[in-house]
């Protein structure tokens, strides 16, 4: 691993002070990969395109929904757990986080780890700049590096200096890796096993195989919040790239894919039309579908037996009782 010195800000807001590292790849990047994926036989965006303000408050949302377990699953376990997580990750690490999120689960950890410093990673600015303020009043004694980025790409971390962490540890909750492909998921822990170095490790929550009906339910809400997150990506676009979806001339399409062991999201055209988006044209046939998402479902072996071939030692793994959601400790060897 390559420490290359960054431009950096300090923000300090209530006096509590983070660093700030800016990698954010511009506008051009989503444009470029709308108009990419929308130009494809079947049409396709990236998941990563959801969050922008009005898709993180919608996830929020969906977090807090009866149908949708698997955050408060994942918090519950990590209330449960997170004194042996801290035992086995040992003092003074230095805490990389793989998407900044609403910080629950991280503060718990935190709370049990006291890691020398917390780098979160996220494509989001004002989530992550949200995040490390929050993270850095609230535990005054920890280094706060935050970096704005996509790390699903390879990336070096920013150098922060006056410590020196024993071991660096990823920590990838909320079952964010089931957006891979399965191929896509191995070279994904490959980065991560290369960036965590030797003797480093990785925190994964991944979400279990399970009853279809209790997935399906997940991703079809009674409330329609997971529709409205789903359909927000077409706003969005309107909103940023000049385009004019109508966006009641779509509907959300989620289903479980058994063989695949992956729900798919969907937006269906609900008729034959044209859409402009920066200057171009897409014809869309009626039922035709953007695939806008992946969510894989591992069997605990499975999970294990992927992060084997990525050069990760599976060394602990904790399930919640009714065995919906997992926890995965790896040391990279
Ligand atoms: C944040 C990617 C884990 O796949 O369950 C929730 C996103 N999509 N409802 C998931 C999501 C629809 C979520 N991840």
């Amino acid at each position: 691993m390559s420490l290359i010195p960054l431009t950096s800000t300090t923000t300090s807001i209530n006096r509590a002070a983070f660093q700030f590292h800016d990698l954010h790849p511009a506008t051009e990047t989503f444009r470029d990969d709308v108009l990419n994926g929308l130009a494809q036989p079947r049409k396709a965006l990236p998941p990563k395109y959801f969050y922008d303000a009005r898709g993180s408050e919608l996830f929020e949302a969906i977090c807090d929904l009866p149908e949708y377990y698997p955050t408060r699953t994942e918090l519950a376990m990590m209330q449960a757990s997170a004194h042996d997580m801290a035992r086995l990750l040992g003092p003074d690490c230095l805490l990389i986080e793989y998407g900044a999120g609403s910080g629950r689960k991280t503060r718990v950890l935190i709370e049990a780890l006291a890691p020398a410093a917390y780098v979160p990673i996220d494509i989001s600015r004002t989530a992550l700049q949200q995040c490390a303020a929050e993270l850095a009043a609230a535990y005054p004694k920890v280094n706060v590096a935050a970096v704005c980025a996509d790390y699903s790409r390879p990336m070096n971390l920013p150098v922060i200096e006056g410590i020196t962490p024993q071991r660096r540890v990823i920590y990838f909750p909320g079952s964010t890796i089931g957006n891979f492909t399965r191929a896509d998921a191995l070279g994904f822990l490959r980065h991560a096993h290369a960036l965590a170095g030797a003797n480093g490790a990785m925190l994964a929550g991944v979400d279990l195989k399970k009853a279809p009906a209790r997935l399906h339910a997940a991703y079809n809400d009674a409330q329609g919040v997971t529709a409205a997150f789903n359909l927000n990506l077409l706003a969005r676009i309107n909103r940023e790239l000049d385009g004019n979806f109508d966006v009641a001339a779509f509907e959300h399409h989620a289903f479980y894919d058994e063989t695949e062991g992956r729900i798919e999201m969907h937006l269906r055209s609900r008729r034959e039309q044209s859409v402009h988006i920066a200057g171009q044209t897409f014809e869309f046939g009626n039922a035709e579908t953007i695939h806008t998402e992946n969510s894989c479902k591992y069997s605990v072996e499975e999970f294990q037996q992927l992060a084997r071939d990525a050069g990760f030692t599976p060394a602990q793994c904790w399930c919640d009782a009714e065995r919906l959601f997992s926890v995965h400790y790896l040391i990279a060897t």
